[in-house]
């Protein structure tokens, strides 16, 4: 792990031993390492003209003075960053910059190791040494940013941990793990509870696994807890409901060879909700937040799901499993009807690495997002800018609705025609039915999100995205 520490000092009056980080308006693809006159390093790297940097185009360079420093194996550095000179920088606030700046110097420095035994003999960066930083605001806004970085790079562990060290139980002791001494309370529920409950999707999708599924719920009240008084109505909390398959084979359908290695990945949005209920607990932000998470492993044995079963979902709507792998939509929907039914929420998201045909509409650059409510996607959107948890929408029209009546159920889990088409819509589609009728909702699908690419600038891996969105998403909903 890398140190992040802050001085009020300027870059000219620290100690030798950091390499000092300087940054010219070259390309971003010029740099140099130099030693100076008294003996110490000097990094000079390209960062392009100050009056053409954007939010996106800074949160990248900060990644890569990090990426750098550990390419030359650099074992402390020290930087001096500021919006001075750069009009869209200095537009964003000073609050977004230095939250922004300490925010990926958190994402930048992650990796994950866990698993590798031989000690890596390479020179580790130590430390970054952030200058300039003296006035309550920076350091309030650097050390937010810091949290939330943090709240990100538990969402990454717990995601990138692999499925036999992060079954269902194993998510739920983790997520305890994660917000002890926090003011988050974790309640897990177990098989019967979930039984009882009638949570029949849930079960469905967990049945052929060793490890049963549990149902997590992270409750933190930091405006009081509603006392069901009328008054009260302003106390309502924020639902937010994560996806957390701890493996998807895709079950009796399941997944070909090439599909299935990453599926360890498939609670990421569950892992999301970890760490976002992790930052706004250090935080302490005065708002009420609720987050649930059904956790369950798509697997495979004489017990599972078949293709052609029909399950009765919390809800009372039967459903018919027309697709194994159509699983997420299914674990989702219970928790959805769990969190209205005791929650009542102002509001309700879902995170889910819900569907392969979202990286077919958008890549790998953002998340894909549907909603009734144009004011909630417009407000996805411009958080998602702002944050760097990019957010794009596809459309949830009523026309979609057809495909999924089923003629044996309610509803089937995909299209009954099993049409390819529009499958990232499908997975919203499926999940309006079971979405509370007169609360805001939106549906988030992050499996374009769920995997870096080069051009992130991270370590391989869970991104910890939308973390970063959602903290920012409860600090400013009304
Ligand atoms: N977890 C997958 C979606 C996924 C695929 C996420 C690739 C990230 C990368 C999900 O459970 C799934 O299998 N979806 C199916 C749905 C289909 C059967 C309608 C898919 O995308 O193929
Ligand atoms: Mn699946
Ligand atoms: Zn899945």
């Amino acid at each position: 792990m890398t140190k992040i520490n802050t001085t009020n000092k300027t870059l000219a009056d620290i100690p030798a031993k950091y390499c000092r980080i300087i940054l010219t308006e070259d390309n971003t693809n010029w740099h140099r390492l130099v030693e100076t006159k008294e003996g110490g390093l000097e990094y000079r790297m390209g960062a392009g003209k100050r009056k053409n940097a954007t939010p996106r185009t800074f949160r990248t360079l900060v990644r890569l003075i990090v990426l750098q420093a550990k390419t030359h194996q650099l074992e402390n550095i020290a930087i001096h960053l500021g919006a001075m000179g750069c009009p869209k920088l200095e537009a964003m606030g000073e609050e977004w910059f230095f939250r922004t700046l300490s925010e990926n110097l958190q994402l930048a420095q992650y990796e994950f190791n866990v698993y590798k035994t031989k000690p890596d003999k390479t020179k580790k960066l130590q430390e970054i040494l952030v200058c300039g930083i003296s006035s309550p605001v920076e350091k309030q806004s650097f050390s937010t940013g810091l949290t939330i970085g943090e709240g990100a790079n538990i969402t990454r562990d717990i995601a990138n941990t692999p499925s036999d060290d992060m079954t269902p139980s194993l998510l739920a002791k983790a997520t305890q793990n994660a917000l002890k001494g926090t003011k988050a309370k974790v309640k897990i529920f177990d098989q019967k509870a979930i039984t009882k409950e009638k949570m029949g999707l849930l079960l469905a999708v967990g049945k052929g696994a060793y490890d049963p599924p549990k149902f997590i719920v992270i409750e933190y009240w930091g405006a009081g807890k509603p006392t069901g008084n009328k008054k009260d109505s302003n106390l309502k909390p924020i639902a937010l409901v994560g996806k957390g398959i701890t493996y998807d084979s895709g079950g009796l359908n399941v997944k070909p060879s090439g599909s299935m290695h990453e599926m360890h990945l498939d609670m990421s949005g569950g892992a999301s909700l970890i760490g976002t209920m992790y930052a706004i607990a250090k935080l302490g932000l005065k708002k009420n937040v609720v987050a649930f998470i059904p956790a369950a492993e798509n697997s495979i044995s004489a017990e599972s799901m078949r293709a052609g079963d029909i399950a009765t979902s919390m809800s009372g709507q039967t459903v018919e499993i027309l697709h194994t792998d159509a699983e997420g939509r299914l674990v989702l929907a219970d928790a959805m009807t769990y969190a209205a039914k005791y929650y009542t929420p102002s509001v309700m998201l879902d995170v889910a690495t819900l569907t392969g045909a979202s990286l077919v509409a958008l890549g790998q650059q953002a998340s894909a997002i549907m909603t009734k409510n144009q004011s909630l996607q417009n407000t996805l959107v411009e958080l998602g800018e702002e944050t760097g948890d990019l957010m794009w929408p596809l459309p949830l029209w009523e026309e979609y609705k057809a495909s999924l009546k089923s003629t044996r159920a309610d509803l089937a889990n995909i299209a009954t025609n099993f049409s390819r088409f529009g499958g990232c819509i499908e997975g919203g589609t499926f999940l309006s039915f079971f979405a509370p009728k007169k609360t805001p909702w939106a549906h988030i699908d992050i499996a374009p999100r769920m995997d870096s690419i080069p051009s992130d600038k991270l370590a391989k891996g869970a991104t910890g995205e939308p973390v970063r969105m959602l903290v920012r998403f409860v600090e400013t909903y009304k």
